[in-house]
């Protein structure tokens, strides 16, 4: 039989992540990339780490990089465990942690990697409608659940749901873990950390890969009580035990140091969403609120499919989801105030030559 691979790899449905083309002069924003480089001092910690001392394995534990993020904060090195990307993180979260009798509950639109962890870990799970303005109604998540994930912002709405709403989730399932992916909070959500106190069951989820504009470096970590913690370690250690290499935890470990350079990316990016969002109202796109680094936007004039083929033939590339509900969204990455002029420009171009 001509077959070697397993009927799993055959049965499983991959995420597919946006493009990354090499098209000339191109307004990439299709991946929810920070439009400005890493810190200057990240940048440096990674050239040095790029040494001789790269024959030798990394660190397996990530010991400076865990003791910088705990330190920052404000938990026990004990309380972070950190990955390569976020998406590493979800992984093992989902082998080791979400894996129950009762499903796992997430929303039916949210990032697209949680059903296909769910299928390549055997993980049973339900979703939950966002409601008709797609937004997450927590009452919604008040059945029997073996564990719950949510992304808070969500995405690709970018809409936020605010603390108390998040307490209440976890205070109405104290038993079951429940994830907040956080790989947007930074841009305008309030994070669940100051909930962590008295919550063993929290994990949160990170990345660098957005606001620390770090997406190729790889490191994502999560936080919480150091039982989850430990758990995860312990499927990591079954894994890879070096997930993250030497300029990876060097490079990271700067970025966090960096705190004056992370707050001014942050702040250009939200003054930049707020532009990007004005102009494409004003092109009569519906513009959902977002507290993330991307809109999630449509236009009575033409559908989603049509909008991204039409922009990526002037060049602008964005994310188009061809799925029930959001099939006349598209998302769109904040950029740089070129590169929303660029994007404004290609849509009027589009609209007038309809
Ligand atoms: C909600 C969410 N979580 C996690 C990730 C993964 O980020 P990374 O693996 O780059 O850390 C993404 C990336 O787009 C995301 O949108």
């Amino acid at each position: 039989m001509n077959r070697y691979w397993t009927d799993l790899a055959g049965e499983l449905t991959p995420y597919v992540p946006g493009e990354q083309p090499r098209i000339a002069d191109l307004v990439k924003l299709n991946t929810n990339e920070s439009p400005y480089g890493p810190s200057p001092l990240a940048l440096e910690a990674v050239r040095a780490a790029a040494s001789e001392a790269l024959r030798l394995y990394p660190d397996p534990e990530a010991g400076e990089l865990r003791e910088t993020l705990a330190a920052y904060h404000g938990v026990d090195k004990s309380q972070i465990f950190v990955g390569n990307g976020s998406d590493e993180v979800l992984a093992h979260t989902f082998a080791g942690l979400l894996n129950h009798d009762l499903p796992l509950l997430f929303p039916d639109i949210t990032y697209s990697f949680y059903p296909v962890y769910a299928k390549l870990f055997g993980v049973a799970h339900e979703t939950v409608a966002l409601d008709a303005a797609m937004r997450i109604g927590i009452a919604d998540y008040r059945r029997p659940a073996g564990a719950i994930i949510l992304a808070n912002p969500n995405a690709p709405t970018g809409i936020v749901l605010s603390l108390s709403d998040i307490a209440s989730l976890i205070d109405d399932h104290p038993d079951i873990p429940v994830v907040v992916d956080e790989a947007y909070v930074d841009f305008g959500g309030e994070s669940a950390l100051a909930l962590l106190a008295g919550r063993p069951n929290l994990l949160i989820i990170r990345t660098m890969s957005k606001s620390r504009a770090l997406a190729g470096l790889r490191v994502g970590y999560a936080i919480g009580d150091s039982g989850l913690i430990e758990a995860l370690t312990r499927v990591k250690d079954s894994f890879n035990s070096y997930p993250l290499g030497r300029p990876a935890q060097a490079g990271a470990t700067a970025s966090v140091r960096d705190d004056a350079f992370f707050r001014a990316g942050v702040e250009k990016v939200v003054r930049g969403r707020q532009a990007m969002t004005e102009g494409l109202i004003a092109l009569g796109f519906e513009v959902l609120p977002s507290s993330a680094n991307f809109v999630f936007a449509r236009h009575t004039d033409l559908s989603g499919a049509d909008w991204a083929k039409a922009l990526r033939a002037r060049a602008v590339l964005v994310r188009h989801f061809g799925k029930p509900r959001i099939s006349d969204y598209l998302r769109i990455t904040v950029g740089t105030e070129t590169e929303i002029g660029r994007l404004l420009d290609a849509c009027r171009d589009i609209l007038h030559n309809r």
